[in-house]
């Protein structure tokens, strides 16, 4: 059932904000959120002025898994996309290291989203470093009419996650996707993003 049905459907039951600032819905003891990307830490590895690109592979990866990531975004009413949303897209390479220095701004990227508020690149699944799971950053910078949403994708299975402190609630739970096999046969993971009008 898609999020904005289980809204309308469930009642309204109970509402509350969060110290996030997201509406909690509770029905029949399940809490869940309206449609909203919880937020995740920015972390030290944000590098400005990355390179406008979908294709963050690169040749001497012996990473196995190659990984095509998609999704939409909308705004927070779950239902009008945004077309020409500027999306950073982060993480280590498979030595578990984030280019900070060189120009080729190494698993670093830039996308926007297109007419119908679509995103993808293609990258592969990032080893993980320092007890963290596996994980892609991700930030929206704040525009004109909408907030700053920085937040991370992770994989399911990753037993590394229980110990990950930004995915403990249930809505986190979002951000933990499952790798399927798309038409191409290519791996696939997809997140739509919600982004809140200021
Ligand atoms: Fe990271």
């Amino acid at each position: 059932m898609d999020r904005r049905k289980f809204v309308k459907t469930a009642g309204l039951s109970a509402i509350a904000i969060s110290t996030t600032g997201f509406k909690l819905i509770e029905e029949n003891g399940v809490i869940t959120t309206n449609c909203a990307t919880s937020k995740d830490m920015l972390g030290p590895f944000f590098r400005k002025n990355a390179p406008i690109r979908h294709d963050l592979t690169y040749d001497d990866n012996p990473s196995e898994i190659e990984l095509k990531v998609i999704g939409q975004i909308f705004e927070a009413d779950c239902d009008k996309s945004l077309s020409n949303i500027e999306l950073d897209i982060w993480h280590c390479d498979h030595r578990k290291k984030y280019d900070m220095e060189s120009e080729e701004y190494k698993c670093r990227g830039k996308i926007f989203t297109n007419e119908n508020g679509e995103y993808w690149f293609k990258t592969f699944v990032p080893p993980p470093y320092q007890g963290r799971p596996k994980h892609i950053h991700y930030l929206i910078q704040e525009s004109e009419n909408y907030q700053e949403l920085v937040t991370q994708i992770y994989f399911k299975g990753d037993k590394k996650i229980k110990k990950n402190n930004w995915v403990k609630y249930p809505w986190d739970e979002n951000r933990i996707l499952n790798i399927y096999q798309n038409a191409e046969g290519i791996a696939e993971v997809k997140l739509d993003l919600f982004l809140k009008r200021k």
